[in-house]
């Protein structure tokens, strides 16, 4: 099949009479790109699954055009998915709820529970108005390779095995939602994300679970996840200085703090430099690994964050793309 990009004025309008024919879409979010399925009609959503060979009992996320739309997938909703979503709707936080009993199996990968987002990005926005349903959308990148965060690197992983790429430019944020489970007393985050455990915590009032493991069989948390296709191997600042000044030729670096911009530029190698504040780092991270992982070298060295609260959505993606 070949798979077209869309970019012209009329973009979100065809987006959606492909959507409405049956067929996959990759949509940008604020996140990442998710690749996007009519959530009503389970043939579409089962080509999703083909598309990215991502295994059947996998949930997808069901993205909204707002919190009036909840009702239609999930019920018995407590009222802290609603104060939540008037807080960071639309925005990177992904309810997991009781699903309505007509949310088809195959979205939620058999699960008795379904996860659904408001999604910010306006073309996203303007295409679920347009389609007034629900959109299932996993990320747009064929299983355990890095999440897209431009149409670039959709095509890159799905030319040819999707209809159409909706051109919405590089992602703002750059890394998947925060999910919370809110199916249980105490809300636990399933999945680390742009909003953080402090913020939910201050609207909510009460305490949140952030377990550091979970034994939930969902694709985000496979140990092996999120990686590029080169070895990528991860170090402190202090002990890639130390490495740096040994350099070997077959390496990129990914780095982000300005006292090693010597260092690298000395040992000449390919390399890319991430923001130092944490939403800017964030943002260039996966795009940095997809571009860092095509040129002509054996393994990616990265330098780590900091290792505190603010980063561990940083940190949880890097635990699962890291081969040290
Ligand atoms: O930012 C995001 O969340 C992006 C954009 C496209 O919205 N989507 C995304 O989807 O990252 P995906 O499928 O790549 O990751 C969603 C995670 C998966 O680990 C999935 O298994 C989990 O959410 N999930 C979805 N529904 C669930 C459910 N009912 N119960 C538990 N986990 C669920
Ligand atoms: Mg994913």
């Amino acid at each position: 099949m070949k798979t077209e990009k869309l970019i012209d004025v009329d973009a979100v309008a065809r987006a959606a009479k492909i959507i409405k024919s049956g067929e996959l879409v990759a949509v940008p979010t604020e996140t990442v790109y998710g690749l996007a399925a009519d959530a009503n009609n389970p043939d579409a959503v089962a080509k999703i699954f083909a598309a990215k060979g991502r295994p059947a009992d996998h949930p997808l996320i069901v993205h909204i055009a707002s919190a009036e739309h909840l009702t239609n997938w999930a019920e018995h909703i407590p009222d802290s998915a609603f104060q939540l979503a008037a807080a960071f709707w639309p925005g990177p936080l992904t309810f997991i709820l009781p699903k309505k009993n007509c949310v088809n199996n195959v979205v939620t990968g058999g699960h008795k529970s379904v996860g659904v987002r408001c999604p910010a990005h306006p073309l996203m926005r303007e295409l679920l108005l347009e389609l007034n349903t629900g959109l299932a959308a996993p990320s747009a990148n064929p299983y355990k390779k890095i999440s897209p965060t431009t149409a670039e690197q959709v095509l890159f992983g799905l030319e040819g095995k999707i209809a159409a790429v909706l051109d919405g430019g590089p992602c703002e944020v750059g890394l998947e939602s925060t999910i919370l489970d809110l199916t249980v007393e105490t809300p636990r985050i399933l999945r680390a994300g742009p909003i953080s455990k402090a913020q939910i915590e201050q609207v909510l009032g009460v305490e949140v679970l952030l377990p550091k493991k979970h034994n939930i069989a969902v694709s985000g948390n496979v140990k092996a996840h999120y990686q590029p296709n080169k070895p990528l191997y991860a170090f402190s600042t202090e002990e890639l200085k130390a490495k740096l000044l040994q350099p070997r030729n077959d390496i990129a670096v990914l780095y982000y703090t300005a006292t090693l911009v010597s260092h690298i530029e000395q040992a000449r190698l390919p390399s890319l430099k991430l923001g130092e504040d944490k939403p800017s780092y964030a943002k260039g991270l996966y795009y940095g690994l997809f571009t860092l992982d095509k040129a002509d070298i054996r393994e990616i060295w990265l330098e780590l964050p900091p290792q505190n609260e603010l980063w561990v959505d940083v940190h949880d993606r890097l635990s699962r793309a890291v081969s040290n």
